[in-house]
């Protein structure tokens, strides 16, 4: 057995050997199609040319210096890059090596802005149920993922708490408008910041795209303004977690343009540098960092490895190819297809509630019955058994449980790269589709 700690201490899983373009070779000799890009992060496929030489050219330059003494050109480079034309408002970048330590950050952040403002009592955070913000103490107290939280709970601390997420598909009533429905939603977080007082509120958080724990569910039409406004009524931030459905998954650069929304902080990670390099950063909006630049003169926060010369040039490289490629227009046409090939292959399927996303960001649900949504007994691990019977079809996607309340519910996301062809796109659709009907073949009776 592996002494390695991954995820299961019974079972060791292949090793990853190589990866190019859309696949991955594995140690029992198979090529995969990389269908998820892991958890929606390999947004350009695996050993991009020019990723690769950027890491080169900078790792033969620099690796590493302390950002208590130095700044480096790459990451310098890449705050630029990801910032021009200051986006929503957002003129600033913090940089750190993963999506929990973003959003870490993203906390601290919006805690030290009330502090340097003269509001110290804003200390509650209001997020979702079934979100999920990463598994650090602060980021996992700060998500719903029921399941994720449970063994945790006594660590989690309690200035968060949550409301309802916009889940459409099960928890819209069934008179009820879309319209109404929002309003229920608006009308929630409202008692929720009367219930903490609310100038004990420094922000509201959500995913514009709920990622893993939900299943790629888009909010309906004038939610995040009407949440917006909500927290704008009552002086909080909004701080949008695009960690997973950000940097052009979706197929613009950031969830939120679709939204007609910005964000005070903006949280990123997966596909700004696409797996070359662990690095996740928040994008900070112009009145937040003058609240600090005029005050403290300091963000109390920092990271041995922030702003990290190598993760940085492999992400600017990312960004780089992103843009001069106009890969968003590929990501919106071959998401388009990938919906409409997903409707055309499980539309109709008595197992498949409902398939949902935006971009290159979709996913199926998985009910005993369309009529009822019943989902399937957590026992089966319908989500897994769908995942292992991709894998034997030469696909990886991502599964999870729990899409209801962390226990019950079956979802599997697709996220492929945005290289993608659009024969690629078929062939993911192709294997999925028969990985859904043997599982589901496989299930006892
Ligand atoms: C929306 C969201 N936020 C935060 C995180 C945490 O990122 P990481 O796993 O890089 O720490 C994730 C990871 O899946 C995520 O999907």
């Amino acid at each position: 057995m592996s002494r390695l700690i991954q995820r299961s201490l019974r079972q060791d899983p292949p090793r990853a050997l190589r990866g190019e373009g859309i696949y991955i070779h594995d140690s029992n000799g198979r090529t995969i199609i990389d269908g998820s890009g892991g958890a929606a992060v390999a947004c350009l496929g695996h050993g991009h040319p020019r990723v690769l030489e950027a890491m080169r050219v900078q790792q033969e330059q620099l690796c590493y210096a302390h950002t208590s003494l130095y700044s480096c050109e790459s990451a310098e480079a890449l705050a630029d890059l990801v910032l021009e034309g200051e986006p929503g408002g957002l003129t600033h970048m913090y940089l750190c090596s993963s999506g929990s330590e973003a959003m870490e950050a993203a906390l601290k952040l919006a805690r030290q802005y009330f502090v340097e403002v003269g509001q110290p009592q804003r200390s509650r955070f209001i997020a979702r149920r079934q979100s999920y913000h990463g598994n650090t103490l602060g980021a996992l107290a700060a998500g719903g993922n029921a399941m994720r939280r449970a063994l945790y709970q006594p660590l989690l601390s309690d200035a968060f708490s949550h409301v309802s997420a916009c889940y459409a598909y099960r928890e819209r009533a069934e008179n009820e408008s879309d319209a109404d429905y929002v309003a229920r939603l608006v009308a929630e977080l409202e008692a929720e910041f009367l219930r903490l007082g609310p100038h004990n509120v420094a922000a509201f958080i959500a995913e514009p795209v709920v990622g893993a724990t939900l299943g790629c569910v888009t909010a309906l039409p004038g939610y995040f303004p009407a949440m917006r406004a909500v927290c704008a009524r009552h002086g909080a931030l909004l701080i949008l977690d695009e960690v997973m459905c950000g940097m052009g998954r979706t197929g613009t650069m950031h969830a939120w343009e679709q939204e007609d929304v910005t964000p005070d902080i903006e949280v990123i990670a997966k596909g700004l540098g696409g797996g070359y390099q662990p690095i996740g950063g928040i994008l900070i909006a112009g009145k937040v960092v003058a609240a600090l630049r005029d005050g403290s003169g300091a963000f109390m926060h920092g990271h041995t490895y922030q702003a990290h010369p190598v993760a940085s040039a492999a992400a600017l490289a990312v960004q780089r190819v992103i843009r001069e490629e106009g890969l968003l227009a590929n990501v919106l046409a071959m998401g388009a297809l990938l919906e409409q090939r997903l409707v055309e292959r499980l539309g109709n399927h008595r197992h498949v509630g409902d398939i949902r996303g935006r971009g290159l960001f979709r996913c199926a649900e998985f009910v005993t019955d369309r009529a009822t949504k019943v989902p399937f007994d957590p026992a089966l691990k319908l989500n897994d058994r769908i995942k292992q019977a991709a894998y034997e079809r030469g696909l990886a996607c991502y599964a999870m449980a729990g899409t209801l309340d962390g226990r019950r519910g079956d979802h599997v996301l697709l996220a492929p790269p945005y290289i993608a062809t659009a024969a690629e796109i078929e062939a993911i659709v192709a294997r999925f589709g028969d990985a859904v009907d043997d599982a589901l073949a496989g299930l006892p009776d």
